[in-house]
């Protein structure tokens, strides 16, 4: 009875206007890698992981599991103030962190880096706060449309070509966050 309504309701998995990048188990082999990397680096240091909202839950909740030391979560949601269809830069905070960052290490944890305004914004805005530190681990970097490009990402799970891309938390119009891979949506007008 449950496999068959499963069977019956979900076809998003399997939906055919996705060409797959990233299967699950190449992501979270890769994340395994960046959660070795960053153990070893923060070892000591009192760190804490905010969460850029809402495409970020999904790395995050993956790369938390595989940092082995003591560290908290934070959240942040940030909108980027458009001039018709171009991003200037500036972002609205909708929701701040719940505690102060003084002394701590800070990792901003992204899904996608992709202009680098918002995060650039994000990062001076966190810069004024006393953080011991502060690094960028993104999921998804993709260089080619960056505007930002002093920007400096500390930690990339993959560097992408130009293209759209959905799933592992990165939505079209809200959707297809909750695919378990990364996918290139082939046909957008079906999107
Ligand atoms: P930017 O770096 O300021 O241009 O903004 C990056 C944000 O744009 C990301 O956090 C995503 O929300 C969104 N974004 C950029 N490229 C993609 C994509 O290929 N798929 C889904 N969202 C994207
Ligand atoms: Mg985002």
């Amino acid at each position: 009875m449950t496999s068959e309504f499963a069977q019956a309701v979900s076809t998003e998995f399997s939906n055919p206007n996705f060409e797959i990048l990233y299967s699950a188990e190449r992501i979270s082999e890769r994340i395994r890698e960046l959660g070795a990397q960053l153990t070893a680096e923060y070892a000591g240091k009192e760190l804490v992981l905010v969460s850029v909202l809402k495409g970020s839950c999904v790395f995050l909740a993956d790369l938390m599991r595989v940092i082995d030391l003591p560290l908290t979560i934070d959240f942040m949601s940030v909108s980027s103030y458009k001039d018709g269809t171009v991003s200037t830069g500036d972002v609205e905070i909708l929701k701040d962190l719940s505690n102060p960052i003084r002394g701590k290490h800070v990792l901003v944890v992204e899904d996608i880096v992709d202009t680098g305004l918002t995060l650039t914004r994000l990062i001076e805005i966190l810069g004024s706060r006393g953080a011991a530190s502060i690094k960028i681990a993104t999921f998804l970097d993709k260089p080619e449309p960056r505007i930002k490009k002093e920007l400096i990402v500390d930690y990339t799970g993959f560097v992408i070509p130009n293209k759209f891309v959905v799933g592992y938390g990165l939505d079209a119009a809200g959707r297809y966050r909750n695919l378990p891979f990364v996918g290139i949506v082939t046909d957008p007008s079906k999107a």
